[in-house]
């Protein structure tokens, strides 16, 4: 069964009766699909930033696959659609974790050569994190885990650091790349700052 954190942290949760059926997880995320009137432009921008495969497209229709999915992404032609207001419910990025932080850095100077520039770099803790806007201002967050495991990232959630400061602390990205490329220890490249208090109104939630 899946660990659930009581929101008030310290409440166990109680164990399903026997008589009552068990809840059962998915076993994964299986993909997002996004409609929209700008089907070939983001078709090759999805393509570009995760250097996907087109499992099928119809030109109205497309799957994009990069791992052992049939297909992570779809996209959806409607035409006419209006673009996104800012100030709206919904979703606000979805994020992708690269195997390490080389694979980041080289995934950020290979979009850099394409002209797919970062709208907000951010170690928020337990991941060092790229967000990018797709052409429709959809957000796609390009991530690594700074933890060795799920519970130490976990655990950084009930840190005094974490209390005051739940978003992260912006970084340059091409000061990052450098870092890298100088063979500065991971480690301490992956190291969130200290910060002070920092809420979710300092940051781009459309
Ligand atoms: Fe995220």
């Amino acid at each position: 069964m899946n660990k659930v954190i009581d929101p008030d942290r310290t409440a166990p949760v109680a164990a399903p009766s026997a008589a009552v059926a068990p809840a059962i997880s998915p076993v994964r995320l299986a993909h997002v699909v996004l409609r929209t009137s700008k089907f070939d432009e983001l078709l090759r921008w999805y393509r570009s930033v995760l250097c996907a495969d087109v499992a099928f497209s119809n030109g109205h229709i497309a799957f994009l696959a990069y791992d052992d999915e049939h297909h992570r992404i779809a996209l959806i032609q409607v035409p006419g659609l209006q673009a996104q207001p800012a100030g709206i419910c919904g979703v606000h990025h979805i994020a992708f974790t690269y195997a390490s932080l080389g694979d980041l850095v080289a995934t950020y100077e290979r979009l850099e050569g394409l002209g797919i520039r970062p709208v907000w770099c951010v170690n928020h803790g337990p991941t060092t994190s790229m967000y990018y806007a797709d052409p429709d201002g959809n957000q796609v967050e390009l991530q690594i885990d700074n933890c060795a495991t799920v519970e130490e990232a976990g655990a950084f959630f009930f840190t005094p650091a974490f209390e005051s400061n739940p978003i992260g602390v912006d970084f340059d990205p091409a000061d990052l790349a450098r870092r890298f490329r100088a063979g500065e220890d991971e480690a301490a490249i992956k190291q969130r700052p200290p910060s002070g208090p920092r809420g979710v109104d300092g940051i781009n939630l459309r």
